[in-house]
Order: C-alpha cells, then sequence, then structure tokens
C-alpha cells in the first residue's frame, strides 16, 4: 500500500456580479443575500494546490506561494480539512471503501498565479482549490454541490469556484446552512462571447478584509437592509439576462449591483474606501463609451466591477474587448500619470483578450 496519496488540481477565480457582502451566521459563514458570478477561465487567474497525505507528517501544515502559514486550529482552513475528513468518514462508513489519507495529516502547497488578497478573489480559487484537491487525494466523488458547502466555510465566495460558467450562491434557509450552496446556472460553452479585461489598479493587500468588512456593514450600515430587499429580485433578473444572452441587461445590473454594494460600504460605519480615484475614472470611461454605444443603438457594450478592492473587472462581449481595451490604454497609458500602478491582463493567445 502507497505511504503517501497526492493530488494536485488548479481552480479559477470567480468575479460576482451580484455581489456577496454580509453574513447572518459567522460561524458557518451564512450570507444575508444570494450571489451570482462569472468563472474565468482556468488558464488566467486560478490557484494550484497540491495535497499529500503521508503516515510520516505530524501535523496538517500549508505553504502560500512559498510561505508557511499557520493553520489555526478551528479557523477556516482547518475547518474545511476536517469537514473534508468528515465526508470521507461518511463515504466509507456507507460504501465500506476505505482509504488511509484521511487518517493522515496533510501537507498542502498552494499557488496563485496573481496577487493574493488584493479584491482579485484570492480566497474564493483558494478554498475551492483546497477542497477540490481534498477531495481528490480523498477519492471521493462528491458532487461540486456538495463539495461548495464545505468551501463556503472557507471562504463564501469559493462555494461558486466550484463550478465553470455562470454560478449561483443561494443563500438557504436552513439555520445549519445545509441549503447555502452554490448552483450552475449556465455552463461556460453557454454564453461563450463574455470576457473580462482586468485592470489592476493596485496590487497592494487590501485594507480591510472582505470578512471585517461585511461584518461591520452588517453591524452599522442601515442601507443594507434595502440591499438585502432588492438582491433577490436582481437575482432573478440576472439568471434572465444570462439565459437570454442579453447582454444589455447583465451590463446594467452588474454596474447597478457593484455600485450598490459601494454604497453599502461607504453607508459603514466608520466606512469602508475600496474603490480610488483610478477606480472611479474607470466608471466614467465606461459608462461615457457606453452612452456613445447606445446612440449609435448598440447598447451596454461594457460592465465594470470592483470587489473588495480598486481593481477594475470589465465584462463585455469578445468583439468589443479589442475596443475597450485600446479606450483604456488610451486613457490610461502605462507611463504617466500611473505609471507602474495600472495594467490589463492579456489572455494568452490574442492580445487584448481574456477569454472565459
Ligand atoms: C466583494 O468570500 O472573501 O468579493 O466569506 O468572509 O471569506 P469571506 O468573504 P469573501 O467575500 C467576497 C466579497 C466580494 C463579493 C463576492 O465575491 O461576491
Amino acid at each position: 500500500m502507497a505511504d503517501y496519496w497526492q493530488a494536485t488540481v488548479t481552480t479559477p477565480v470567480n468575479i460576482a456580479v451580484i455581489k456577496y457582502w454580509g453574513k447572518r451566521s459567522v460561524a458557518l459563514n451564512l450570507p444575508t443575500n444570494a450571489s451570482l458570478s462569472v468563472t474565468l477561465h482556468q488558464d488566467q487567474l486560478c490557484t494550484t494546490t497540491t495535497a499529500q497525505c503521508s503516515k510520516e507528517f505530524a501535523s496538517d501544515r500549508l505553504w502560500l506561494n512559498g510561505k508557511e502559514e499557520v493553520i489555526k486550529p478551528g479557523g477556516r482552513t482547518d475547518t474545511c480539512i476536517q469537514e473534508m475528513k468528515k465526508l470521507r468518514k461518511a463515504y466509507e462508513d456507507k460504501y465500506e471503501d476505505p482509504h488511509p489519507a484521511s487518517e493522515w495529516h496533510v501537507h498542502l502547497c498552494s499557488f496563485n498565479n496573481f496577487p493574493t488578497a488584493a479584491g482579485l478573489a484570492s480566497s474564493a480559487s483558494g478554498y475551492a482549490a483546497l477542497v477540490h484537491c481534498l477531495a481528490t487525494v480523498y477519492r471521493l466523488p462528491n458532487t461540486s454541490t456538495e463539495l461548495s458547502l464545505i468551501a463556503r466555510q472557507g471562504s463564501g465566495s469559493a462555494c461558486r469556484s466550484l463550478f465553470g460558467g455562470f454560478v449561483a450562491w443561494d443563500m438557504g434557509v436552513n439555520e445549519d446552512g445545509s441549503d447555502s450552496k452554490a448552483r450552475q446556472v449556465a455552463s461556460e460553452d453557454h454564453w461563450d462571447d463574455i470576457n473580462a479585461v482586468i485592470c489592476v489598479v493596485s496590487d497592494e493587500k487590501k485594507g480591510t478584509s472582505s470578512t471585517s468588512g461585511m461584518q461591520r456593514t452588517v453591524e452599522t450600515s442601515p442601507l443594507i437592509q434595502e440591499r438585502i430587499r432588492l438582491v433577490p429580485a436582481r437575482m432573478a433578473e440576472m439568471e434572465r439576462a444570462i439565459a437570454a444572452q442579453d447582454f444589455d441587461a447583465f451590463a446594467q445590473l452588474t454596474m447597478k449591483d457593484s455600485n450598490n454594494f459601494h454604497a453599502v460600504c461607504l453607508d459603514t460605519s466608520p466606512p469602508i474606501f475600496y474603490m480610488n480615484d483610478v477606480s472611479r475614472a474607470l466608471v466614467a470611461l465606461v459608462h461615457e463609451f457606453n452612452r456613445v454605444s447606445i446612440l449609435q443603438k448598440r447598447g451596454h457594450r461594457a460592465a465594470y466591477t470592483f470587489d473588495a478592492g480598486p481593481n477594475a473587472v470589465i465584462y463585455c462581449l469578445r468583439r468589443n474587448v479589442k475596443d475597450i481595451v485600446n479606450m483604456v490604454m488610451h486613457y490610461f497609458p502605462q507611463a504617466e500619470p500611473f505609471k507602474d500602478t495600472y495594467k490589463v491582463f492579456y489572455g494568452k493567445d490574442t492580445p487584448g483578450q481574456m477569454p472565459l
């Protein structure tokens, strides 16, 4: 019998178009509203994680981008590892198919191919990769939905990275969180000409983490109640727009929801500022681009969205990527005045494209 078991997986980032912001249970990571995201292409922004289980290991350990991180007992990583072990045990009891790896300690090695914690959803791909990787080592034939319940406990947004394409996280109503899980709304093939142009305004670690920021919002913002009220209708409209491949509606909803989320951050006390002057200039630029586009009877052709940081993700159809990248490059040349603080991530094959 092998004296170690190992697996490596790569899991992509997802960028929400209806944002998750607020927890109704901190312990179980249950959200105050449903959310919906687009999973980026695996080759682009992603986390690659290797898990090795061996009877020689004295404890569970984790290296993130080459640096060892402490696994706190009862913390997020530990919770995900313990929950995966429980899942393995339940499987064993049911099918009488034992596997030694789940009895042993695990060493995890994880790399992001993009700046960690700069508002580029590193926790989403990170915890999704961790759960997916352990499921592979443990030879668990689990569905992504089942794994999403565990990834959610690592980081809420992580539950959506276990699916490709367009993914909803249904908030659920059960107190134990058993129905707060991810669901694929449409596969990546359904609307494959959607692209994301990512403008890295800053790759520094964000000032206020999502976890602490959203807690402060829930505790202090009256406006969050209005957001909780309006999200269900927005989710339904967004699902309709995706099903109909209606980019005009998709774009309007995406931008409205990003702005509503950042308004709620501003309504928090003390206020949270994730966007900066460059972010706001990008907002103005996209609106100007769309204004001209609407005059030309082409509808909205670009949609920005900002997570918990200043970086913009601009969704657009493939045929419009070139126009958008040219426009951004024209108004924000990499030289002055945004030297070294502005980048557009390009796709591998075609400059300016970032295929999903
Ligand atoms: C703004 O999933 O990072 O990106 O559950 O506390 O780990 P925790 O929060 P996290 O929050 C993501 C917030 C967001 C919106 C989104 O991705 O839906």
